[in-house]
């Protein structure tokens, strides 16, 4: 454990003066808590949610400490994305791929995929990938422990949609082990590009946040509401890994965590990952799986000259 890392708090944000963040999923949970530490620090930060009347009672929270918007983005909905995206104007130094679902009832996007796996990982993707031309310093990508749960997740590339196999932890760990390959095949083609630009990852441990409270199941509801009070971190402590890997000078596809027992809790460190998260050969194949669902590229002539 190195305890100067664990000591970093919100006050070693250096000054985030004229810089623009987007915070996907940010009226709630750890995306809240990190709108108003950007903002805090300086920042101009887009609240990017799926009801704007949640957004703006989020907003509310937090207003004073800094400068925020919010603007419209359901991740299950491709034509949302892209409207969102192709509203954007000007430059975008920090897009927090931060908004997700976990271990809900079997339900699909409005384009027909698995909802965990539409919102937390293609959403995602389609998003960056649009928004990629504007960014000029960092893409951060909200993944999670679950990634390597008991039972070895891995992508399912016979049945990216578990038609037919759907259990809801499957859909949650998939979905966020999605999250780390595309951080590792994003930083590759950046730097392939000769950009600048970084993809890392970062993940809270436990934090109590409205996420649990959408599981499927009685039983792990019931479970969670007691890890929530007796285990888990405040937003505020969940939302440090985010923002220190948003903020500070760390080598592209770097994951951040907590560094406490078991990574459930504590200050922002660098983490391991799975072997499954560090294949490159599945961190293409996902990305290809995931160009020809979304019909998203990557923009790479674009992302070239941005990097010039
Ligand atoms: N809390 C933890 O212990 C924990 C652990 C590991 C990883 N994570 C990850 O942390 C991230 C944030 O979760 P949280 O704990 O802060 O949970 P949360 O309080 O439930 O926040 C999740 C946010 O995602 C938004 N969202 C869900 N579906 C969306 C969609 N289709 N389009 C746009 N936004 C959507 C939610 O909006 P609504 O309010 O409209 O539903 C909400 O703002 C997630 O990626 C989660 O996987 C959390």
């Amino acid at each position: 454990m190195n305890m100067t890392q664990s000591k970093w708090s919100v006050g070693d944000i250096p000054d985030q003066s004229g810089r623009t963040a987007v915070v996907t999923g940010a009226n709630s949970g750890l995306g809240i808590a990190t709108v108003e530490s950007l903002a805090r620090a300086g920042a101009h930060v887009v609240l990017a949610v799926r009801d704007p009347r949640r957004g703006e009672a989020a907003a509310a929270t937090v207003r004073g400490q800094g400068s925020i918007e919010v603007r419209r983005l359901d991740l299950a909905d491709l034509a949302s994305v892209h409207e969102f995206a192709t509203g954007w104007q000007g430059d975008l130094d920090l897009l927090i791929n931060n908004a997700g679902v976990m271990n809900i009832p079997e339900a699909t996007t409005k384009d027909g995929f698995e909802m965990q796996f539409g919102t937390n990982h293609l959403g995602h993707f389609a998003l960056t990938n649009l928004l990629l031309p504007h960014i000029t310093d960092r893409v951060v990508t909200v993944s999670s422990g679950a990634h390597k749960m008991p039972g070895s997740p891995y992508i399912h590339f016979d049945n990216l949609n578990l038609t037919g196999e759907y259990s809801p932890i499957t859909a949650y760990s998939q979905s966020k082990l999605a999250n780390l390959l595309f951080t590792l095949e994003l930083q590759r083609r950046l730097a392939a590009a000769g950009s600048p630009v970084r993809a890392l990852a970062a993940h809270p441990g436990w934090a109590a946040t409205n996420l649990q409270g959408h599981d499927s199941s009685a039983l792990r509801r019931a479970f969670m509401r007691v890890g929530n009070r007796v285990i888990a971190q405040d937003n505020k402590a969940g939302a440090l890994p985010t923002l220190y890997a948003a903020v500070e000078d760390l080598p592209g596809a770097s994951y951040v965590g907590p560094d406490g027992f078991g990574e459930m809790r504590g200050g922002p460190t660098l983490v391991g990952r799975s072997a499954a998260a560090s294949d490159p050969a599945s961190a293409r194949r996902l990305w290809m799986a995931s160009e020809e669902l979304t019909g998203v590229p990557f923009p790479e002539p674009a992302v070239s000259v941005r990097g010039q």
